[in-house]
């Protein structure tokens, strides 16, 4: 392996003390500096990382160091950051969702084709043990040819535990565009890429109260939906059913299955990396456990853009990502249409698509990582 690629951190809010954590433990990025609209939170956040620069983010996108820039901003702050991060010639690879809309986001793949630099998007969760165990067993025929899914996130809202919830509320949040990147990225991996969509949304309230921090108390407004359901139709004919939710207390469902002509499958939470795969096969009693038989063993926040690091800098020397811009701007658009099909009350045919991205074997990040073809 050669020398590791340099991160610029842009945006040092709650999820970034995950990201460097993982880095830490990756040889194939280097954290070098990080940047903030807020100097102090910046500062704060990498006081266990002494050597990082803390910087303007105009500093960080002309440092010639900086390889790649994460981008950890809120999602309306997505596109201009990853935009910025192009122009100064550099890889990207952004929190999710990709943008806050589809045309911000066709903006980003557009401008970084033609600056030959490329982008890597979040969730990387998809490439641990819990959804890679789950596409093998599909790949290798366990459930026969796949029918349906369903998929179900239900939780009172983000603003109980969030000190700076705004964001959750405001275009480019809700349920589905904040939760709807893991459980359809997770979809599009298990089952392909999308064609068609219908959908109905509600919301229950025009005001939230944070929970905890030094806002406890406060009312934000909500700009979203914050009940999304719908029926994405896989370019394959398989039927996925979602449910997506910041107005429900709790669930027992699991949070996705997969259906096949010959099995049932449960795929973990694919806001985490691992977790039990259980499958139900015709002629078979009951459910089994499947041994974890594919991704990244004890992954965190940040493999996708070591994934970005090790396929080679920029596009002409690299391939895409498994955690890709393609992939992010096909489920944003899937997202997106899916909210556009629940306003209209029709069905949206889905303009993008992707591959599904080569599917990671099991391996320990100790031990490197998945080199693509
Ligand atoms: N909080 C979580 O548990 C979590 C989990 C997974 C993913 N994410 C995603 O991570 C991203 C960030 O979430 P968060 O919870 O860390 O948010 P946050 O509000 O805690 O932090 C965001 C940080 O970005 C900074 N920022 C905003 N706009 C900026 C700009 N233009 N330039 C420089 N800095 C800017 C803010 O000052 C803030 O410090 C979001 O896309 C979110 O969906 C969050």
């Amino acid at each position: 392996m050669g020398e590791p690629v340099n991160v610029g951190v842009v945006g040092c809010g709650a999820i970034s003390a995950q990201y460097f954590r993982t880095i830490e433990r990756l040889p194939q990025v280097r954290l070098v500096a990080v940047a903030d609209l807020d100097l102090d939170r910046a500062r704060e956040a990498v006081r266990p990382y002494p050597g990082t620069d803390v910087l303007s983010v105009a500093e960080l996108m002309a440092d010639p160091r900086v390889d790649v820039v994460l981008n950890l901003t809120v999602p309306a702050a997505h596109a201009e950051v990853a935009l910025q991060a192009i122009a100064a010639g550099k890889d990207v690879y952004c929190e999710k969702p990709l943008a806050a809309n589809v045309a911000d986001a066709a903006r980003v793949l557009q401008a970084a084709g033609e600056a030959g630099v490329r982008v890597g998007c979040a969730p990387d969760t998809v490439l641990g043990t819990g959804t890679q165990t789950a596409r093998k067993a599909i790949d290798d025929g366990l459930i026969g040819r796949p029918v349906a899914a369903t998929a179900t996130m239900m939780t009172p809202g983000h603003e109980r535990w969030h000190p700076n919830p705004d964001f959750y509320y405001a275009p480019g949040g809700g349920p589905l565009l904040d939760m709807g990147p893991y459980y359809v990225t997770c979809l599009v991996t298990l089952l392909g890429p999308v064609a068609t969509v219908v959908g109905a949304a509600g919301r229950t309230r025009a005001k939230r109260t944070i929970g905890s921090g030094p806002r406890q108390g406060e009312e934000i407004p909500v700009s979203v939906d914050t009940h999304v359901t719908g029926v994405l139709v896989h370019a394959s004919g398989a039927l996925s059913t979602l449910v997506m939710s910041f107005d429900g207390v709790a669930t027992r469902s699991p949070n996705i299955e997969v259906h096949g002509e010959k099995g049932s499958l449960v795929v973990p939470d694919p806001n985490h990396f691992d977790g039990a795969v259980l499958a139900s096969v015709l002629g078979e009693e009951g459910w089994r456990e499947l041994p974890a038989a594919a991704g990244y063993v004890e992954a965190g926040r940040g493999v996708g853009l070591a994934d970005l690091a090790s396929t080679g800098l920029h596009a002409a020397r690299g391939a895409e990502p498994r955690a890709g811009g393609s992939l992010a701007f096909h489920v944003l658009d899937v997202m997106e249409s899916l909210l556009d099909a629940a306003r209209s009350g029709t069905a949206v045919t889905i303009a993008s698509t992707c591959e599904r991205p080569p599917p990671v074997a099991l391996r320990s990040l100790a031990g490197g990582l998945d080199g693509l073809p």
